[in-house]
């Protein structure tokens, strides 16, 4: 059978898109999505119907899958992650927001009557996801850095100390990038002798950051995290979203089912799962390496720092956390939000520094901001 071709006006609605999302590039600088890549090699794998369906350790009946990719890409983020050797578990997901609802998922299986715990500067998911899972929770305060109100913590787990906790880190929030200090959590809980209690740690965008610099926060498995989740198309960068995640064994196996249909172990949310993106993942780590991956999060660090000293010396109140590649600022005027792809909250705005983010881009950006200063608009930071 002849290739269905496409009518003309078809072929051209591709070509505008192209050219669309060609010219979008280097304006992308709100969103955490790094835009530098290239997959060619991988393109003939895209003839194949693969799927990664089941659970990537237990083996499936559906083989044209590329598990063993899958395998090595979730090992070496454990390692990255610090998990104990033969003590932790994970797999490629769709997503940040499947790998948080998997955390929870498990945090809530084993915790059946407790309560979730999460600060208002939380990712706009998670409130959903609870409510998908029935499970009780309370949000707290953040301070206004965006780091969790730990007094607010100390003081909802006193009140509540019935219910166990599962809570909700961020390891570098969505709007500020603000990193929960998961060793300060553990020893509220210790103080509190709140023995039965489950971290899950939402490391989207920082859990590719905080494994390559000198000085990481406590984010980790080795600072008390029972599950981690982290984006693969943010820092290292895909056309399909995607991410890992990461929990201890333990944990897993309270969940686990096994299926005949597909010959696998249930343990994942989605059923069919993309092969495509853990080959991705697989070959972004393997082309980097481990030396290219600390080369390009502390890149992206410096320019970070750069963006803050230029937009700060034309008057912008800018800054940024420690490790952290997003730069916040007061929202910027209309003409900016318009002609940059830029990500507002209320009257804060920030731009993230992915390895797209050159400096000429950095440049580019301020000097737009600066002729735009003429337009109403509020300076200072609330
Ligand atoms: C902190 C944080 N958590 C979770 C998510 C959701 O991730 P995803 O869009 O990959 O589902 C995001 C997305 O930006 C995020 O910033």
């Amino acid at each position: 059978m002849n290739a269905p071709a496409l009518t003309p006006e078809d072929r051209q609605k591709l070509d505008d898109l192209y050219a669309r999302l060609s010219a979008m590039r280097d304006k992308n600088i709100g969103y955490p999505c790094n835009q530098e890549f290239d997959y060619s090699e991988l393109f003939r794998f895209l003839q194949f119907s693969v799927n990664n369906v089941g659970d990537p350790f237990s083996g499936s009946n559906y083989r044209m899958n590329t598990q063993d990719f899958e395998r090595e890409v979730v090992a070496e983020f454990a390692e990255f992650a610090q998990a104990k050797a033969n003590d932790w578990w994970g797999y490629v997901t769709s997503g940040g927001t499947e790998g948080n609802m998997y955390g929870l998922y498990v945090g809530r299986e084993t915790y059946p009557e407790g309560i979730c715990y999460f600060s208002e500067d939380t990712h706009y998911s998670v409130a959903k996801i609870l409510r998908l899972q029935h499970t009780r929770s309370l949000m707290l305060k953040s301070q206004p850095n965006g780091e969790m109100d730990y007094e607010d913590l100390r003081e909802s787990l006193r009140i509540h100390r019935d219910a166990p906790p599962i809570i909700f880190a961020n390891i570098g929030t969505t709007m500020k990038g603000a990193i929960d200090n998961l060793l300060t959590i553990r020893s509220i809980l210790n103080e509190l002798s709140i023995s039965k209690a489950y971290v899950h740690a939402d490391a989207a965008l920082s859990g590719m950051i905080l494994p390559f610099v000198e000085d990481a926060q406590p984010w980790n498995f080795a600072a008390g995290a029972d599950s981690i989740s982290i984006s693969g198309h943010k820092m290292l960068g895909s056309p399909i979203p995607c991410g890992v995640i990461l929990a201890r064994k333990k944990h897993v196996e309270r969940v686990s089912r096994s299926i005949e249909y597909i010959g696998a172990l249930d343990t994942t949310i989605a059923g069919s799962r993309s092969a495509i993106a853990p080959l991705f993942l697989w070959y972004r780590l393997h082309t980097l390496g481990h030396d290219g991956l600390r080369h390009t999060v502390n890149g992206c660090l410096e320019r970070a720092e750069y963006a803050v000293d230029k937009l700060c010396a034309i008057g912008i109140n800018a800054w940024r956390h420690k490790n952290s590649v997003t730069v916040v600022f007061p929202k910027p005027p209309e003409s900016i939000m318009r002609k940059w792809i830029l990500a507002p909250n209320q009257d804060i705005c920030h731009l993230i520094v992915m390895p797209h983010v050159s400096r000429s881009i950095i440049d580019a950006f301020v000097d737009d901001f600066a002729s735009a200063m003429n337009e109403p608009y509020n300076t200072s930071l609330q």
